[in-house]
């Protein structure tokens, strides 16, 4: 059975979890690869929502085991409120289900308070964040001061590395970011040991399990969170996550080689959506934008934030592609664009007047990019129901064909709606994975 990776091609939110839940029917491993509980999927099964942070949407499919690889960071309080959230909704969380890297960095309050501080005092230069102490946590993981999954499991070095953190992030916090929050170095310690009672049964070795997988020929599969255009090296720096989204980084993060990998899919909106601040080429401002969200619900799972929206910007998927080595995409919310009279693919892009093929790497410069766009006529008819490909009204085959056309890549499935039922496979390479 293959090795698969799945990406987000735009700058996240397009719906990697209720794909990934779709095509792990028949998977024996779900691995999350990056990010922490920045991240916020709402799958639907039979009609009832649940929403996930940290743990991979394979955890509603009872025959997979779900793993947290190194690359992952993670909030101890988080994870249990996640791990309560689920076992309330009648999905149990154990060991067998879910195993976490000892490598896995912790995401601790001090995080959160510098991820907040900053965007305050940077006001009109933030981010747009998620407040979830992402980057502080990286930020400590590669100064290496960060405290891991592993030295839970040791209260005396743990009490060590708590009271030097909490001593320096103190000072940041009060002297660099003018903040009133202080921690308490023996509070915060013994918040940990009670935390790691609960998540230090779940430790285990991922690089290990992950080889043995492969050896067997057991389907595994690697789960991406944001999008490829938020990926700390290939997205619109600054304006970007803390990690590295794109696919090479699953193999970096869980420790196998990149010649196990069999296939990359990409997860891609019909249209595009990006939170926070940064360079959004085919952002629509002029009404459009707002349907699509209203209609798309482009709220943020985790923040509740609206999202931006505006048209699918081939230039940027593309480079999405390229990035990831995509060999088929997944194309979400087709429904969405029902009833637009016409459909825009923003298909070159021009700076000062120059047409160029890439997103710039400069934000200021992307900032300023001029989309030029390729019309198609929309379509009326409501395609909530449509199982089949041949069944959609005619221009939206025709919009999707353009799709492929221009991108050069297969649309191996497309979503017409949140539901499971509602995830049509056009391609039979996939079609054995989820059936
Ligand atoms: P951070 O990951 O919280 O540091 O936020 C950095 C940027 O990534 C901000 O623009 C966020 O809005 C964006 N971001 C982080 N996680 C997600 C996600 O899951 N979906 C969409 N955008 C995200």
């Amino acid at each position: 059975m293959p090795v698969v990776i799945v990406v987000g091609v735009q700058w996240g939110d397009e719906g990697k979890g209720k794909i990934v839940d779709f095509l792990t029917a028949r998977a024996d491993l779900v691995v999350r690869f990056q990010g922490g509980n920045n991240a916020g999927h709402t799958v639907v099964v039979a009609g009832k929502k649940t929403a996930l942070k940290l743990i991979p949407s394979g955890i509603l499919r009872s025959g997979t085991r779900c793993l947290l690889a190194p690359g992952v960071v993670l909030s101890p309080s988080s994870l249990i409120e996640e791990i309560n959230s689920l076992s309330e909704a009648g999905i149990d969380v154990n060991p067998q289900r879910l195993g976490i890297s000892g490598e896995v960095q912790l995401i601790l309050p001090y995080h959160v308070a510098i991820d907040v501080g900053r965007e305050t005092l940077l006001a009109d230069s933030k981010i747009g964040t998620t407040g979830r102490g992402i980057g502080p946590a990286y930020e400590d993981a590669v100064a290496r001061m960060g405290i891991r999954m592993i030295d839970l499991n040791y209260p005396e070095k743990l009490r060590g590395l708590v009271e030097r953190n909490v001593l320096v992030k103190n000072k940041i916090l009060k002297g660099v970011l003018g903040s009133t929050v202080q921690f308490d170095a023996k509070q915060m310690f013994e918040e940990l040991i009670t935390l790691s009672q609960r998540i230090n049964p779940y430790l285990t070795n991922v690089s290990l399990e992950v080889d043995r997988a492969i050896r067997e020929k057991r389907f595994t599969m690697f789960e991406g969170a944001q999008g490829s255009l938020l990926d700390i090296s290939h997205g619109t720096y600054p304006f970007v996550t803390s990690s590295h989204t794109a696919a090479g980084y699953a193999c970096a993060s869980a420790g196998f080689g990149p010649k196990h990998v069999d296939s990359v899919i990409g997860i891609c909106k019909a249209y595009c959506t990006r939170v926070g601040s940064g360079p959004f080429p085919t952002e629509d401002l002029n009404g459009d934008g707002e349907v699509l969200r209203e209609k798309g619900v482009e709220f943020g799972v985790n923040t509740g934030r609206p999202r931006r929206c505006g048209w699918f910007d081939l230039v940027a998927v593309r480079r999405a592609i390229r990035l990831n080595g995509i060999d088929s995409l997944i194309l979400t919310k087709l429904d969405v664009l029902s009833g637009f009279r016409r459909l825009r693919i923003g298909v070159s892009y021009e700076l000062d007047g120059k047409r160029i093929e890439d997103l710039p790497p400069c934000a200021d410069e992307a900032g300023r990019v001029v989309p030029n766009y390729e019309d198609l006529d929309g379509w009326t008819e409501d395609i909530s129901n449509v199982r089949r490909f041949e069944d959609l009204p005619v221009n939206a085959q025709t919009f999707m064909r353009r799709i492929e056309q221009l991108t050069e890549c297969p649309v191996g499935a497309f979503s017409v709606g949140p539901d499971r039922e509602q995830t049509i496979v056009r391609d039979a390479g996939l079609r054995k994975f989820a059936e």
